[in-house]
């Protein structure tokens, strides 16, 4: 871990403003910036950071937290490296030799990575090497994919112990389940995160009957599928300086038009493109070509992708093969300059839809153009979707106008903003308490955990009770992210807390907890029989009734935030 102290020292100096500002435009809106966020698609700024607070929060898409959980979802990066970013900026140096959050994981990944490779130039893998002569792949060509192959007899797990790894390292690592290994007889493909570390493998049969035919580690602290893309971290330099990029499905078609000289191009692992691996490709790349298959299945992961990338702003081209082609074959088939021809005719999503999808009837035809119009409307640079539009509009002989309302009435969505989170009392009651930090000691002095009834609040109030220091921008590590999310509305919408409006606030609490207190006695006495204690107790709620009104609670039912 980086010290505790480093990483506190360096939050303390960021300014969040800066960091964020350099990729999200903002505004000054009161105390806080607002700008459209860079976690979900949207035309209408509900993204805010608060330089007070040093935390970001997205009321629309819920993300939140401070400069080191933006750049981690953002860059990509993992804890330690969004820090030493942060440092870098700040000019401090920080020691992360002393090991990291993942770093373990990492480093056993990294280690079977070698091992694999080891294998793959070792007799024990001659398999593995007739493989890709068979496909055709050259080692040398593709070096930077770390390809290796997992022998039929195993051999991982006693080579990662030896280096000192436990069984529960590999388990957590989804190197083996149960104790046994995931990968054999197959052909390995590391799979890179942005960092270029390793965070999972994907593995092809040898045997063309092995069931699956590809494998992929299961997902682990490290490796969500759903958010990386395969070969990007190889190619993103390209990517960056082209400004466009391949999309192909499978890791042989990658591998394939990557050595004969295609080095922008990246791949999902195995599942249709999702909003995630949208969003990341549209950083790096602001033109994607979409190469999958030619196959029925490859048509409709190809419908599918334009609407996410369309989402993540990107300009999308379709390049067609043949049917029972895919780009590993073509290109092996045809060469290089085929497949440049065949992206020189990559037509935009409007002339894909219009070839692929069926249009026999009237009712086919208006499904399509609403299907067209669902994924113009999100088109935020206003000439393309203007040209777009008419279009639409002049290929399917309808009036703009016409078109123009339907997206007004059905397609602009108020996004998910709407979509209110439930606050409960006593989430109020600790977003309160947040912004009013300064006044813990007295906080402290009235409240007890046990006057939380819900277990994240009460959890949250022990770590807090611990703390002898509190910044919102800390927030993420205390609390699980459905509370977090909560909190940091609450604490993003509200100016900081006086100490008369917190007593207030805990007197209301305490008088609640009290009387819920008694009336669950009464309730016991009630039924045990016992009248004496019953009368008693209610003796006691009269009198807690009787001071409750006195500070006005039964009036200030309602914390108002
Ligand atoms: P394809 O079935 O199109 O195979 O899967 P392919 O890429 O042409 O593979 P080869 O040429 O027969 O070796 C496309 C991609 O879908 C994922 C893999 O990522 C594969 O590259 N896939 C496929 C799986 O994850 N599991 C499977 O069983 C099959
Ligand atoms: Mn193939």
């Amino acid at each position: 871990m980086i010290e505790r102290e480093k990483v506190e020292e360096i939050k303390r100096q960021t300014d969040i403003v800066a960091v964020v500002g350099q990729y999200v435009q903002l505004k000054k809106m009161g105390r806080n910036y607002r700008g459209l966020c860079p976690f979900h698609s949207e035309k209408n700024p509900s993204f805010y950071v608060s330089p007070e607070k040093g935390i970001f929060y997205c009321f629309g898409c819920k993300k939140g937290g401070n400069a080191i959980n933006f750049l981690m979802e953002y860059e990509k990066l993992d804890f330690p490296d969004a820090v030493k970013r942060l440092a870098k900026n700040l000019g401090i140096e920080i020691d992360t030799t002393k090991g990291l959050r993942y770093k373990e994981l990492y480093e056993v990944n990294e280690q079977a990575c070698q091992f694999y490779a080891k294998c793959l130039n070792e007799a024990i893998g001659r398999r593995g090497k007739d493989y890709l002569t068979r496909r055709k792949l050259s080692i040398d060509k593709i070096k930077s994919f770390r390809l290796g192959y997992a022998p039929a007899s195993g051999g991982l797990v006693t080579y990662l112990r030896q280096k000192g790894f436990s069984i529960d390292r590999l388990r957590q690592a989804g190197l083996i389940s149960t104790s046994r290994e995931i990968f054999r007889d197959r052909l390995i493909f590391p799979i890179l995160n942005m960092s270029g570390r390793i965070i999972g493998f994907g593995g092809r049969g040898i045997d063309d009957y092995i069931q699956p035919k590809y494998l992929n580690s299961p997902e682990t602290a490290i490796f969500k599928k759903g958010e990386c893309l395969y070969g990007l971290y190889q190619s993103k330099d390209q990517v960056r300086a082209k400004g466009e990029v391949l999309l192909v499905e499978g890791y042989f078609d990658l591998l394939s038009v990557y050595q004969h000289g295609f080095d922008n191009i990246c791949a999902p692992l195995g599942t249709s493109l999702t909003e995630q691996q949208a969003m990341l490709l549209s950083r790096f790349a602001k033109k994607v070509f979409i190469l999958f298959d030619g196959d029925l299945s490859g048509i409709k992961a190809a419908l599918r992708a334009i609407g996410l990338l369309i989402n993540a702003q990107v300009d999308v081209h379709v390049a067609s093969l043949p049917e029972d082609s895919d780009p590993d074959n073509f290109i092996n088939q045809n060469g290089a300059d085929a497949l440049r021809e065949l992206l020189g005719g990559a037509v935009d999503f409007f002339h894909f839809y219009k070839r692929v999808v069926k249009t026999d009837t009237l009712e086919q035809e208006i499904a399509l153009i609403k299907d067209l119009i669902q994924i113009i409307a999100k088109i935020q640079d206003p000439i393309r979707y203007d040209r777009y539009l008419k279009y639409v509009a002049r290929v399917f002989g309808i009036e703009t106008e016409v078109l123009q309302k339907e997206i007004t009435q059905k397609v602009k969505e108020p996004m998910k903003v709407s979509r209110n989170i439930k606050i409960s009392q006593e989430e109020k009651l600790m977003a309160m308490i947040l912004n009013g930090w300064e006044h813990f000691s007295l906080v402290k002095k009235h409240l007890h955990p046990d006057d939380f009834k819900e277990g994240g609040v009460k959890r949250l109030f022990k770590k807090l009770e611990k703390e002898d220091g509190f910044d919102v921008a800390n927030l993420s590590e205390l609390v699980e992210e459905n509370l977090r999310e909560k909190l940091l509305s609450i604490v993003m919408r509200e100016d900081p807390v006086s100490k008369e409006s917190l007593i207030e606030a805990i007197m209301t609490h305490k008088g609640r907890v009290q009387k819920d207190r008694l009336m669950k006695k009464i309730s016991d006495a009630v039924e045990r029989g016992d009248e004496a204690a019953r009368q008693q107790y209610y003796k006691e709620l009269d009198t807690l009734k009787r001071q409750l009104l006195k500070i006005g609670v039964e009036k200030a039912t309602n914390i108002e935030i």
